[in-house]
């Protein structure tokens, strides 16, 4: 199966913090893949901006030294490179002040989509679309790329949704959650419509429960400020689990168009119930290498770097079938999987002795990207009918062939569907704000009761009363598998 790629138009795109950490490390290899793809037309502009005095030359010293650790592969053209960093230019520029903002404007194109990614500090996205408005840069092809946090709380999501409005609108706003340009997480909505056999079982008849797991064994080395001030609940369960249980739980949109597919993840999110305090487990490690504490540099610390909780989404089609979700940092492996638990078969024609089957559904975000359905056969053999689950298991590496095991990376995706004007894997203000909404009264409760979180050994699958979480309720965890 050859990929396609899709030519966009020219555009001149801007990189705020073009010499930050995620500018370098995943916004400029994003492009330059993009751009090695033969997706651009000639004329595109990249243009660096931060407060740094560089020439452009030295910017394009330190672009190339990124891409040449980021971008490897495609580095090994060295024509590419040197083609990709004629198009790069850099403006030294202050998001407070005046300083450098006629030079941008005239490096600007007209009359062309122009982007302006803000990969800064939420404490720099009002003076900065303040000063796009200001200096007249802003015209009706333009673009505002904005990352996370999103706020820190529902207060500041909205103060910031609306400082955002009184400048852009909401169709020039992109709210980036880089789990929606993941190839497998589309690949959710792919299996979940394009298929009939998934449909009339997606359901609470059938389906007795849904775990959603994203375990990572990195640490928050390198981020402890920010971390320490998020914890787990902000950092992942807040935006990427949240997208993760729209996209399964979510009613099929009429289309795949941005605000179809929005509205129905926001219904999701507003029939999500509160979450008891005995329905949520935080975690810190510690153990087997610095704990978290000590990498934070406070002994005091009550930040979770674990969670995991049951929640119910409140409609017709969920009542009654509970969604589990659990994430942390420093676990055993870096797996994030989504299991479809079906429910036992009515009745067992084969007797008590055949034991309990049901149906499992694995959607394997990463890594192994692929699809796994555990069936019950007959055990082979003789010895009368013994039942025995096994797995139909698709890779998609292996079922697409070679030229699809390298997919594209989230951001290659969206820096793209920004620059064609497709916001349907970005988050809406009000999707933003009503994750907020439901997240809130969890960390509240938190710190109205003291809650400390429960200490957990770095490399295990997390704290023991999360596998009570399940236990009362009869179920257990499918296994953090690398
Ligand atoms: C980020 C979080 O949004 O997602 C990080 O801030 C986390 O803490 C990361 O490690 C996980 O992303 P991925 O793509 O590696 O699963």
């Amino acid at each position: 199966m050859v990929s396609r790629v899709i030519p966009v138009d020219p555009f001149d795109l801007v990189i705020f913090g073009s010499t930050g950490d995620l500018a370098q490390r995943k916004i400029l290899p994003a492009l330059f893949r993009r751009f090695c793809s033969g997706q651009w037309p000639d004329d595109v502009q990249i243009i660096g901006a931060a407060r740094a005095v560089y020439d452009r030359d030295a910017f394009r010293d330190i672009v190339a030294e990124s891409l040449r650790t980021y971008a490897a592969k495609q580095c090994q053209d060295a024509d590419a490179l040197s083609s990709f960093l004629q198009r790069v230019d850099y403006v030294p520029l202050d998001a407070l002040s005046d300083e450098g903002w006629d030079l941008l404007a005239e490096k600007l194109t007209v009359d062309r989509v122009r982007a302006f990614y803000f990969s800064v500090g939420p404490r720099l996205f009002g003076p900065l679309a303040e000063s796009i408005k200001s200096h007249k840069l802003a015209t009706k092809q333009t673009r505002i790329v904005v990352e996370k946090p999103f706020g820190h709380d529902l207060e500041s999501a909205r103060a910031l949704n609306a400082t955002l409005a009184r400048h852009f609108t909401e169709g020039q706003i992109y709210r980036i959650d880089h789990y929606l340009g993941k190839e497998t997480v589309q690949n959710l909505m792919a299996v979940r419509f394009g298929n009939m056999l998934f449909e009339p079982l997606w359901n609470s008849q059938y389906v007795d429960h849904i775990q959603i797991t994203v375990a990572e064994s990195v640490g928050i080395d390198g981020r402890e400020d920010y971390y320490d001030r998020a914890g787990a609940m902000r950092d992942m369960v807040q935006n990427h689990l949240m997208q993760l249980l729209c996209l399964i739980a979510m009613e099929p949109p009429a289309k795949f168009d941005p605000d179809a597919v929005r509205d129905e993840k926001l219904k999701v999110i507003r029939a999500l119930d509160s979450v008891e305090p005995h329905h949520i487990v935080r975690g810190q490690f510690e153990g087997d290498g610095p704990s978290y504490r000590e990498v934070v540099g406070n002994p005091r610390s009550t930040t979770e770097s674990y969670v995991a909780l049951k929640t119910h989404v409140s409609n017709w089609r969920w009542a009654g079938t509970p969604f589990y979700l659990r994430t942390g940092k420093r676990l055993v492996a870096r797996s994030s999987v989504i299991n479809v638990m079906f429910k036992d078969a009515p009745h067992s024609i084969f007797g008590a002795d055949a034991g309990r089957h049901a149906n499992v559904l694995s959607i394997r975000l990463q890594p192994n990207e692929g699809i796994t359905l555990k069936v019950t056969i007959k055990e082979p053999g003789p010895g009368g009918m013994r039942l025995v689950d096994v797995p139909l298991d698709m890779s998609f590496a292996e079922a697409l062939g070679p030229e699809n095991q390298d997919p594209p990376d989230a951001y290659e995706r969206l820096v793209m569907d920004v620059i064609r004007g497709n916001q349907t894997l970005f988050m809406r203000g009000d999707e933003v704000e009503a994750a907020w909404a439901w997240t809130d009264p969890i960390i509240a409760g938190w710190q109205a009761r003291g809650d400390v979180p429960k200490p957990y050994e770095s490399g295990s699958t997390g704290p023991g009363d999360a596998e009570l979480l399940m236990k009362r309720d009869g179920r257990r965890w499918q296994g953090i598998n690398p």
